[in-house]
């Protein structure tokens, strides 16, 4: 356990107590990587061609293969992978669906840029998912489906959720834009689903600066995902354009880095999974942070960060701005998180007015601003994050971590 020699703490000018946490720059690019991006450079090949082998076709077939799924799509971002997704099943204008509503705007936003309705569905604050039995209870006649957010790449309870979808006959969505490489008893997460969604964005555990791609198993999903990514696009070939549909298709050049920047993943996991296991295990005996529970059929994990609820009572009343500000000046990279601080559904993109410019509707549209939701607001309030490439440290980088969570406690008088 890392002790610091000098107990005042680093906000007040004493000696950092995570010092020696180094943590690597972000993103990390492959070789592979690299000398696949000069070759297609140096080749007449920058775009995705429709039925010629391209570094794009290479790329949606790697990641395929890396989930056992039967069809990937590449497409521009993670945003659009949804609006693509959410076509390929069969959302249909005026549609009601249940979104995740602590997430990053895009799982919302998606759903009404192809004129869906969201409904927003809260969260177990323990695990920052979806709340299954708040699905439930939230499935009228108006649902087409669920999208749901594996946060932070700690899975939804599948158990549970799947179930719910099939017995109602709703599409679920699985947004997996923190999940690369997370595994639900065996199986990636992005496959139990009719798509799984996937975001190479910069901040993201594979990334190619942007990007994005729909995984999908069922082969009439994947062929109108197919259409709809390419301007709506006859896949068979023989009709010309058969639906109406924007142009989402990859870059090569993202498809070219992102070939290498998958080979990396697999190690960079691991790595990440054995350095959150001793940092969850030293933060969970710290009175007042609560980490994300154990749960055994979570079997691999992705990550887009690591997050854990702060609680000040514990901590001298010390309010959660004033804790994170300590911990960096302590020289742990923390945030408050990567969200507005007002929650989704406040959000002005979603009053009743804005909705209707895209949502056709005949009944009246819903009223979010005065809805509150207990497990988003509980989040809202306590959350603290550390970024996925922290986890890229060492083991004592970790123990660090710990050590000023610790010192910081120890020295609240100091702060008040
Ligand atoms: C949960 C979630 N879904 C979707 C997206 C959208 O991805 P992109 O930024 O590639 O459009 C993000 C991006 O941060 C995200 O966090």
């Amino acid at each position: 356990m890392s002790q610091t020699a000098d107990s005042t703490l680093a906000i007040n000018g004493g000696d950092e107590a995570a010092a020696n946490l180094a943590v690597p720059d972000w993103p990390r690019l492959s070789e592979t990587g690299r000398e696949n991006v000069i070759d297609c450079l140096d080749s007449t090949h920058w775009c995705k061609q429709y039925d010629a082998a391209t570094y794009a076709e290479a790329f949606e077939e790697a990641f395929a293969a890396y989930h056992d799924a039967d069809h990937a799509i590449g497409v521009t971002n993670g945003t659009t992978a949804i609006q693509v997704a959410l076509r390929a099943v069969g959302l249909r204008p005026g549609d009601e669906v249940l979104v995740t509503a602590y997430t990053w705007v895009s799982t919302a936003m998606a759903v009404v840029l192809c004129g869906g309705i969201p409904r927003f569905v809260d969260v177990d604050p323990n695990t920052y998912n979806i709340d299954p039995a708040a699905v439930r209870n939230a499935i009228t006649d108006e649902t087409a489906g669920v999208v749901g957010v594996h946060y932070a790449g700690y899975p939804i309870d599948l158990d549970e959720l799947v179930p719910i979808c099939e017995e109602h006959d709703l599409f679920f969505i699985e947004d997996c834009a923190h999940a690369h490489g997370s595994e639900w008893r065996g199986k990636k997460v992005g496959t139990f689903g009719d798509a799984g969604t996937f975001s190479f964005q910069q901040s993201k555990s594979l990334t190619a600066g942007e990007g994005g791609i729909v995984v999908m198993n069922d082969a009439r999903v994947a062929e109108l995902a197919k259409c709809v990514h390419w301007m709506g696009r006859d896949p068979g070939g023989k009709l010309g354009h058969i639906l109406n549909a924007s142009n989402h298709r990859i870059s090569e050049f993202l498809g070219a880095l992102l070939v290498g920047q998958l080979e990396q993943l697999p190690e960079q996991n691991a790595r990440r999974q054995a350095n959150e296991a001793v940092l969850v295990e030293e933060l969970s005996g710290i009175e007042g942070i609560h980490t994300k529970p154990r749960d055994d059929r979570i079997t691999n994990r992705g990550y887009f960060c690591l997050n854990f609820r702060y609680e000040p009572s514990v901590f001298g009343d010390i309010d959660r701005e004033t804790f994170v500000e300590a911990l960096q000046a302590e020289g742990v990279p923390a945030h408050l998180g990567t969200h507005n601080a007002e929650p989704l559904y406040r959000q002005l993109a979603f009053v009743r007015e804005r909705l209707a410019t895209h949502v056709p509707s005949t009944e009246e549209l819903p009223n979010y601003q005065t809805m509150h939701l207990p497990g988003v607001e509980e989040i809202a309030r306590t959350n603290v994050t550390l970024t996925h490439q922290t986890l890229l440290a060492d083991r004592e980088g970790m123990e660090a971590i710990a050590a000023a969570v610790r010192k910081v406690k120890a020295h609240t008088e100091e702060l008040t």
